[in-house]
């Protein structure tokens, strides 16, 4: 944790949980009197969890929820996390990353498909009339945590301290300490494209090799358009946990890309170089086989302030 939120009694949602086999993101949008019923399940979200889970305690059940920008007005009224806006979305010359509707998202995790279904269930039996579901992806690990184009991914992402650095909302927006940001886009993949190219083209467009997942030195390449840094020259990260989903019946390859962020601006900044290209590169390769059709931000609160929320008033 960020030593200020370590000194406070502020519980952060499971965004730090590893990687897990098997995921659901649930994204849906709220209908009109339907905060009520949204408020109450947010406030007896953790419970909820606890009673689907726990009767497996090797199944890792756990649920992050997060909430879009228009939404929290709806819900919560001020104050707002500092940071929190709609999606932006970006036009370059070749690739779109589209802002598509999204009030709330729940990103499941389970080790088995079953316990990811059944708070799913739970979940939609508490909303069904008070939310339309916009996207509902079931995702799963592949082989060695490699995506659909055969690649290890998530290899840097940040671990322990540096991940908690990196995803949870510290000291600079005190009243929402323990508090995350979440990028979600979902990318469904040319895959014939992509299998039509020799091994060693794809290294370069990834920037690692494909079988020993070693770095590779690649101006350009998407591992080299996202290594971002600061004004001091430290690596500015984030938290991915992008998962493979798909339906081969239907000729569906994709890779749902989530990054937990501390702050927006860093993903923003990685996709401004992906999708419009940089002063040092053009646009990431990996869109010429990857095309995004959805994109929303969210604020993830923290587990204490789901639970204070029937002491909020009601805006809604
Ligand atoms: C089509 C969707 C995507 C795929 C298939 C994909 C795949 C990969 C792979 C295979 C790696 C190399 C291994 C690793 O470190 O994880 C990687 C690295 C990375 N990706 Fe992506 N990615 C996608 C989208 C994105 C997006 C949208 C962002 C940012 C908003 C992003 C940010 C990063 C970062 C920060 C790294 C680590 C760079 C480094 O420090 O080496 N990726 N990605």
């Amino acid at each position: 944790m960020p030593s200020s939120i370590r000194s406070v009694d502020v519980h952060p949602q499971p965004v730090l949980s590893p990687p897990a086999p098997v995921a659901v993101f649930l994204v849906v949008t709220i209908e009109p009197g339907g905060e009520a019923a949204v408020r109450d399940l947010l406030a007896g979200l953790a419970g909820l969890v606890r009673a689907v889970g726990f009767p497996s305690p090797d199944g890792g059940l756990c649920c992050v929820a997060g909430v879009g920008s228009t939404a929290w007005d709806r819900l919560f009224g001020d104050p707002r996390p500092q940071e929190l806006h709609p999606f932006r979305e970006l036009e370059g010359s070749r690739h779109r990353a589209v802002s598509t509707p999204g009030d709330l998202l729940f990103h499941i995790r389970a080790a088995r498909t079953d316990l990811c279904f059944a708070l799913a269930a739970e979940i939609m039996k508490r909303l069904r009339d008070a939310v339309t579901v916009q996207d509902e992806v079931q995702a799963f690990a592949y082989f060695d945590s490699r995506n659909l184009l055969g690649f290890v991914d998530g290899t840097e992402n940040p671990v322990g301290q540096a991940a908690a650095e990196a995803a949870v909302v510290g000291a600079e927006d005190p009243a929402f300490r323990g508090g995350s940001y979440a990028i979600v886009q979902k990318y469904v993949h040319d895959v014939d494209a992509w299998e039509a190219l020799a091994v060693e083209a794809q290294e370069k467009v990834i920037g690692r090799s494909k079988l020993t997942n070693i770095e590779l030195d690649v101006p350009g390449s998407h591992r080299d358009v996202n290594t971002v840094t600061g004004p001091d020259g430290e690596e500015l990260e984030i938290l991915r946990g992008a998962m493979p989903f798909g339906r081969p019946g239907h000729g569906e390859f994709g890779t749902y890309f989530i990054a937990y962020a501390r702050t927006p601006a860093i993903p923003e900044t990685m996709l401004r170089k992906m999708f419009l290209g940089g002063p040092e590169s053009g646009p990431d390769p990996i869109l010429d086989y990857s095309q995004a059709v959805t994109g929303t931000l969210f604020f993830i609160p923290s587990v204490t302030f789901l639970e204070a929320i029937e002491d909020r008033p009601v805006t809604g």
